[in-house]
């Protein structure tokens, strides 16, 4: 499989001219699994490959817009993985809200990399961080719902979660007309 960013990183992180970078195939569920990938804590720098990822989805109404002052606040939250050149092909955050129940939020995969396995590992890397804390609950707000079910979430009422209406949804230029799909699952 040939994932195409677009991009080509340079020793220091520079971004320059298109590039490429070959991820052989590895017999798996739907699609490709990437076997030099690397699902690690985001770091400070990554927040510069991080934001316009999540910022081309959301223009795309497919999740939430983050400023990078915003997601510097909150880079400890992130994972991201990364390939073997070390380019950051995926992120999501757990976010945690009380003693018992943690969002999964901003998950993202380069569209390039789509169907390779890199948002199912992002996920079970999050819920792996989420039972470490001794949460019980996990949720996400998306419009992927079909993505989250085959990772055990089950479609639940978003009234669930009065602390995420509080943060974010006010917020929110959809919160009258929200069409995302409230997910959770036990961990
Ligand atoms: C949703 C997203 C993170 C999935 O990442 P991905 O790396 O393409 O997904 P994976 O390859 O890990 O897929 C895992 C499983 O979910 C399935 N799946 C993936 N996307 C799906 C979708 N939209 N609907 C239903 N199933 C889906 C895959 O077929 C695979 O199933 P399998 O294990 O039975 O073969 C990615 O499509 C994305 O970044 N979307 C845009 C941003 C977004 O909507 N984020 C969610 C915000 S909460």
């Amino acid at each position: 499989m040939l994932i195409q960013l677009g991009y080509r990183e340079e020793a220091g992180g520079q971004r320059t001219e298109r590039g490429s970078s070959r991820l052989p195939d590895r017999g798996s569920h739907s699609g490709v699994v990437a076997p030099a990938l690397d699902i690690r804590p985001a770091r400070i720098a990554d927040i510069r490959r991080v934001e316009p990822l999540i910022n081309d989805f959301a223009r795309q109404n497919l999740m939430l817009p983050k400023s990078a002052d915003q997601l510097c606040r909150h880079f400890r939250e992130f994972v991201v993985a990364t390939d073997a050149a070390g380019r950051v092909l995926g992120c999501g955050a757990l976010r945690v809200y009380s003693e018992s129940l943690a969002e999964i939020a901003s998950l993202a995969v380069h569209p390039a990399a789509h169907g390779s396995g890199i948002g199912r590992r992002l996920v079970e890397r999050l819920l792996e961080e989420a039972r470490g804390l001794e949460l019980s609950t996990v949720f996400a707000l998306t419009l992927k719902d079909g993505f989250f079910h085959k990772l055990g979430f089950r479609t639940v009422p978003k009234e669930m979660f009065p602390l995420k209406v509080w943060a974010d949804c006010r917020n929110c230029p959809k919160l009258h007309a929200c069409d995302e799909i409230a997910v959770a699952v036990g961990v």
